[in-house]
């Protein structure tokens, strides 16, 4: 079984290794943690505010709607929900397509459940037809990232209704939209013709509030109540109730990181074409690049920089690859300027 694994704890340096905001929360989220009284951290959180927002936010109702405590989370709790080994003794499978986010292993394997794998298809579309023929009667769960982590790639939506069509009754399509925000056409507005898809979404990326973990389940009331029961009732503190407000409210702060975060690709594509390095157009706020036997001296060399990248080289389809996160520009720059000290240093 594979084992969830915190990364190394690097905070003295330039974390573009973890889809962060790179620039912080919205300095609106630091005046309402500010304002919370003695009273409100002592008694358990409220969340009617901060889930009528979440709804209106991504245009749900608040039935529609589950906060939890990160996307980790919510992935957990859809493993729990829905993988778990049935009373006729039949072990659930869940469908992967690679290269994925780790966590959908941990949290399939840790429930009991197997992970069938799909293999890459060339660019990293979605392996659509590979897709359809790993699924059996036996399928509970299918993950899907849109826009993929570590890709970037994203899949249309049509892609995503094929497979929800497809997959036997009581099975889920999870779609996963961490990276919405940066690409890609959101599931959600499809949520009332498929009761069978759960979507996630996280404020961890777009809104700056990895620290304080907020996520969300979205999907129809019916098929959020086995996940209402895998999530502790206050499984989200009082200080994420309240950013997650004041980060919805200032949306020109989210919007103007949108913006920099296209730039700073911009920059960075231009820089891998002049690299002559391999790079995936990106729909998230990251780029995967293969930099080929070239990558343990880039990573060794971004580390003694104060640089922290990503080692993607252990995923199907990702041999040579490191992904980098594509967050304010000037620190984009710093990136691109060490790694172009560290690839004339390697030729
Ligand atoms: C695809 C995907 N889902 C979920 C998460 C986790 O989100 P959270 O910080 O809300 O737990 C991440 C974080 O990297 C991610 O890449």
């Amino acid at each position: 079984m594979t084992g969830s694994r915190r990364p190394a704890e690097l905070y003295a340096g330039l974390r573009l290794h973890q889809n962060e905001h790179t620039g912080g929360c919205s300095p609106k989220v630091i005046e309402a943690l500010a304002g919370l009284t003695g009273a409100q951290i002592a008694a358990y959180p409220p969340y009617t505010a901060a889930v009528e927002a979440c709804a209106a936010h991504v245009g749900v109702t608040v039935d529609e709607v589950l906060m939890v405590n990160g996307l980790d989370e919510g992935i957990l709790a859809v493993a729990m929900a829905f993988l778990r080994t049935q009373a006729d003794g039949i072990v659930p499978e869940a469908i992967i397509p690679r290269p994925a986010f780790e966590v959908f292993d941990v949290a399939v394997s840790v429930v009991g459940a197997s992970v069938v794998q799909v293999m890459p298809a060339p660019d990293f579309a979605f392996p659509l037809d590979d897709v359809l023929a790993a699924i059996t009667a036996r399928t509970r769960a299918v993950f899907i990232t849109n826009p993929n982590n570590p890709t970037g790639v994203s899949t249309p939506v049509a892609t995503i209704r094929t497979v929800a069509r497809s997959v036997p009754p009581g099975a889920i399509v999870f779609v996963d939209e961490a990276y919405i925000d940066f690409g890609g056409e959101p599931f959600v507005r499809e949520l009332a013709d498929f009761p069978n898809v759960i979507v996630g979404r996280t404020f961890s990326k777009a809104y700056g509030l990895a620290g304080l973990r907020v996520g969300l389940l979205l999907g129809r009331p019916e098929s959020l109540e086995p996940l209402r029961l895998a999530v502790p009732v206050y499984s989200i503190n009082v200080a994420a109730a309240v950013a997650v407000v004041a980060a919805i409210e200032d949306r020109a702060y989210r919007d103007a990181y949108v913006r920099e975060v296209a730039e700073s690709k911009a920059l960075l594509y231009e820089a891998c074409a002049r690299w002559g390095v391999h790079h995936w157009p990106s729909d998230g706020n990251f780029v995967l690049v293969r930099t080929g036997p070239r990558t343990p001296a880039i990573l060794a060399g971004a580390l003694a920089r104060g640089i922290y990248l990503k080692d993607r080289s252990g995923e199907p389809g990702c041999a040579g690859c490191v992904r980098i996160t594509t967050g304010v520009v000037a620190h984009t720059r710093q990136l691109i300027a060490a790694m172009e000290e560290i690839l004339c240093g390697a030729r």
